[in-house]
């Protein structure tokens, strides 16, 4: 078997959503229980920051949520334009990035979301306080930001292992990730991602990405958004995403998905 190519996995999309399409509908199923049980604001204008592939904008926007999102990577967006098109969805999707975004039409927000760790791709102090200042002036008062951390654990001297296989269409994505210890000045964890995908015909690729992600603990987050000032804690789950299983917000998990609510 050759070496596998050295991509980045955004550029693959279909890829990218096999994999992660399959917690959608309870990534989804949570937003609306956030929204009904911790939002002050009435409406349903949602926000989705680095929004890949458009699997949860169109899933919201198919319960009547006004959807809005953007992505920095152009393969993104084209697949989740793509896709919103072939089922007639609506939605307002523009590249941009998280830590310098401008929403068009000075749109205004009752929820914005980032799961998934997404925002550790931010990696520096300065790019995570950018960005939750953006969330804040576009969020209406008493609006909601949920937001998904993986936390590192700071004593951890090995690299840690997940891995993912899923289907679509008579395609296997197989992704085994691995994530090093965080650096100790610049807190940058090391990731490399490896993507063994069997196509319809049979024929098998191999990709692999290397990258850094920004590593966090409770106190690093805590701190953050202490520095912030923007937001309130309201509540603390974590990646099952079950609206009835609160944790605390420290480091017992692993993962956290912090509701916060605009001041
Ligand atoms: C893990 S995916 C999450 C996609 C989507 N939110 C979801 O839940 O499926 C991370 C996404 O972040 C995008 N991204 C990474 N850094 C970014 C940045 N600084 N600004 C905007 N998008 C970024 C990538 O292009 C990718 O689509």
């Amino acid at each position: 078997m050759p070496a596998p190519v050295r991509r980045d996995w955004y550029d693959t999309p279909l890829f990218y959503d096999i994999i992660f399409d399959a917690d959608t509908v309870k990534e989804a199923d949570f937003l609306e229980a956030v929204a009904r049980l911790h939002g002050k604001t009435r409406g349903k204008a949602v926000l989705e920051l680095a929004c890949g592939s458009g699997r949860l904008i169109k899933e919201l926007a198919s319960r009547h949520w006004e959807a809005a999102g953007f992505d920095l990577n152009p393969e993104m967006l084209a697949f989740a334009r793509q896709r919103l098109a072939a089922s007639g969805i609506e939605a307002l999707l523009w590249q941009d990035r998280m830590e310098s975004f401008r929403v068009p039409r000075r749109r205004r927000f009752d929820l914005v979301h980032c799961l998934v760790s997404t925002f550790k791709y931010l990696l520096t102090e300065e790019d995570a306080l950018g960005c939750l200042q953006g969330v804040a002036a576009v969020l209406k008062p008493g609006g909601l930001l949920v937001l998904g951390v993986h936390l590192t654990d700071a004593s951890a001297a090995r690299p840690t292992h997940e891995r993912w296989v899923a289907r679509r269409d008579g395609i296997e994505v197989v992704c085994n990730t691995r994530t090093w210890p965080p650096h100790s000045g610049t807190r940058l964890e090391p990731m490399r991602s490896r993507l063994r995908v069997t196509l319809a015909d049979g024929r098998i690729e191999e990709q692999e990405t290397q990258w850094e992600v920004r590593s966090y603990t409770a106190a690093h987050l805590r701190s953050l958004l202490r520095k912030s000032g923007e937001f309130e804690v309201l509540a603390c789950h974590d990646f099952r995403h079950e609206i009835g299983e609160t944790r605390r917000f420290n480091d017992e998990y692993s993962d956290l998905v912090l509701i916060l609510g605009r001041r």
